[in-house]
């Protein structure tokens, strides 16, 4: 039986990750490592909690020896790193823990794995990133595995930081590491501060939808099951050292994208058309907002056969249905600590 370490399973993207690789491989032993900071929760995975090769452990990756002692207590054979500070407004108004999770947090793993694993033989580190550490696109061009590193923001360029880290950890001591860069993830479970969750949310409540600048900035949108698609067969099939980006082939003008929401949402609300449009309320641009992102997604596909599951349309259809079908969840993950954080932000603007 392997033993596979997942960190940050309670989170958005890991959730799904841990969800699949549990039902996916009954022979694994899936280890679900998180801190359970804000955007941690585990009710993300009460369908899989009972699982019989599914274990979690409460744990700071920051924290040097509890990472080296989960080390000694499982012999992990694998490892898929998710853990992260990863909101950009946030770096912006707190950069130091994006430092200390994304980078030292990082650093404690590998050190870890490095000690633990003396053969690397059958043994992997993947660490996920991000598109984000690429920089920002002018109105031409994708980003590919070997686009110079030109991260931005307090996220990025730890996450970029990371990335490096992790490569000299395979060049100085052969540790075998995969890393992949993935565009905007959307679906169910994210938390309601990034883009799609937070402009569903508000238009359920009636709330103000803070679009940032004139709304003219570009994303990449990926429906996060086929990112956990992806993580998958980069776990299992791609090469030690490489680089696979991941995307979605779907570019939207922010406004665009939440002019198409609006419509969508005053149809399943039985709404007036127009009434959710009227939310949106223009704010002060975020600092360095980074213009455009998108990725050319033709290594992974070429290599490794990966391509998008889901048409857009679908995609938002289906996460838009989960929010509104869980409510609750919203409730329990945005009372709190993040109301307070949320209504700081939002009066700053
Ligand atoms: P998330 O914020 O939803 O989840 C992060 C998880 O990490 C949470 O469960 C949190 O509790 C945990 N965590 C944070 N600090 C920790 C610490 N010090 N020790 C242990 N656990 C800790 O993030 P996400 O959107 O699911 O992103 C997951 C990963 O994917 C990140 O590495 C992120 O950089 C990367 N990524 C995200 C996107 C995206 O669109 N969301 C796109 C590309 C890459
Ligand atoms: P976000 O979901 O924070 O992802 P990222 O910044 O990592 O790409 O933001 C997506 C886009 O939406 C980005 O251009 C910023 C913009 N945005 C707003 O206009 N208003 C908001 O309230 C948020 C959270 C984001």
């Amino acid at each position: 039986m392997k033993t596979i370490l997942i960190t940050g399973g309670a989170g958005f993207i890991g959730s799904h990750v841990v969800r699949l690789f549990i039902n996916k491989y009954p022979d694994y032993k899936i280890v679900n490592l998180d801190k359970l900071t804000y955007a941690g929760n585990l009710e993300n995975l009460t369908d899989v909690e009972n699982a019989p090769n599914y274990v979690f452990e409460k744990a700071d990756i920051v924290d040097a020896q509890s990472i080296f002692e989960l080390f000694n207590k499982y012999s992990f054979d694998g490892v898929i790193h998710l853990a992260a500070e990863s909101h950009v407004d946030r770096s912006i108004a707190n950069p130091m823990e994006f430092i200390n999770t994304n980078v030292i947090g990082t650093i404690n793993l590998l050190n870890a794995a490095k000690a633990s694993w003396g053969n690397t033989e059958g043994k992997r580190f993947y660490h996920i990133s991000t598109d984000e550490v690429y920089g920002s696109l002018g109105e031409d061009g994708l980003f590919t595995e070997t686009t110079a590193y030109d991260p931005r923001s307090p996220y990025s360029a730890a996450k970029a930081s990371s990335d490096h880290f992790v490569r000299a950890w395979h060049h100085t001591y052969n540790m075998p590491v995969v890393i992949s860069n993935c565009s905007n993830n959307y679906g169910p479970n994210q938390f309601p501060e990034k883009l799609l969750p937070l402009f569903i949310n508000n238009i359920i409540q009636n709330k103000p939808l803070p679009v940032y600048g004139k709304g003219e900035n570009v994303r990449d949108w990926l429906y996060v099951i086929d990112h956990a698609a992806a993580i998958d067969l980069i776990y299992h099939k791609g090469k030690n050292g490489e680089t696979y980006n991941i995307g979605g082939h779907n570019e939207w003008k922010n406004l665009d994208l939440i002019k198409v929401l609006c419509k969508i949402m005053d149809q399943k609300l039985g709404r007036d058309s127009g009434t959710s449009e009227k939310l949106i309320s223009y704010v002060k641009d975020r600092a360095g907002h980074d213009m455009r992102y998108a990725i050319d997604a033709s290594k992974i596909q070429k290599e490794l056969g990966w391509t998008p599951s889901l048409q857009f349309e679908e995609g938002l259809d289906k996460t838009i249905d989960w929010y509104l079908e869980n409510k609750a969840w919203i409730e329990n993950v945005t009372s709190g600590e993040y109301q307070k954080y949320y209504q700081e932000q939002y009066e700053k603007r």
